[in-house]
């Protein structure tokens, strides 16, 4: 059964007080029992990680190549800056999907603007909780395209 990871990162850890307005009132713990059950749907399998640490996303993404087929990244404030998280999705070139609760485009400018988006297969965002299961969905089928589940 193929595996997917599904990686937070900085401050989705307050998901459900964070911001609520923005992120919604969904916890990280509702969003990834969530994954795990749509997963399970669509025969595949996840483990969920969240850090709010660079270097730590950054290992994680590593560790997958010898783990998991796929990905789903919602790299917090990290998309915005950090091109060494792009590198490493490169690097371990894993099929992975960009999420984000928010419409970013319809946010402050520098939030526009996405290094994670230019090593990925594709971006969901402004759909809340609801984005990590599409993501579930457009990976599951780019996997079985593939022939890899
Ligand atoms: C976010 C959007 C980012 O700009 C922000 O820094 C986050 C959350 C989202 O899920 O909408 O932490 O990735």
């Amino acid at each position: 059964m193929a595996s997917i990871l599904v990686l937070n990162g900085p401050n989705l850890n307050l998901l459900g007080t964070r911001q609520p307005e923005i992120y919604g009132s969904v916890t990280l713990a509702m969003v990834e029992a969530a994954c795990t059950d749509h997963a399970a749907k669509l025969g595949l399998e996840v483990a969920c990680l969240q850090s709010n640490h660079e270097g730590a996303l950054i290992d994680a993404v590593h560790d997958a190549k010898s783990r998991h087929q796929g990905i789903i990244l919602n790299a917090g404030a990290y998309t915005h800056t950090s091109i060494a998280l792009m590198d490493a999705l490169i690097s371990v070139e894993i099929p992975a999907v960009e999420v984000h609760l928010s419409n970013i485009y319809a946010r402050e400018e520098f939030r526009h603007a996405s290094y994670i988006s230019k090593a990925v297969l594709g971006q969901v965002c402004g759909f809340g909780a609801q984005g990590y299961l599409l993501a579930l969905d457009a990976l599951a089928a780019h996997l079985k395209s593939a022939g890899a589940a």
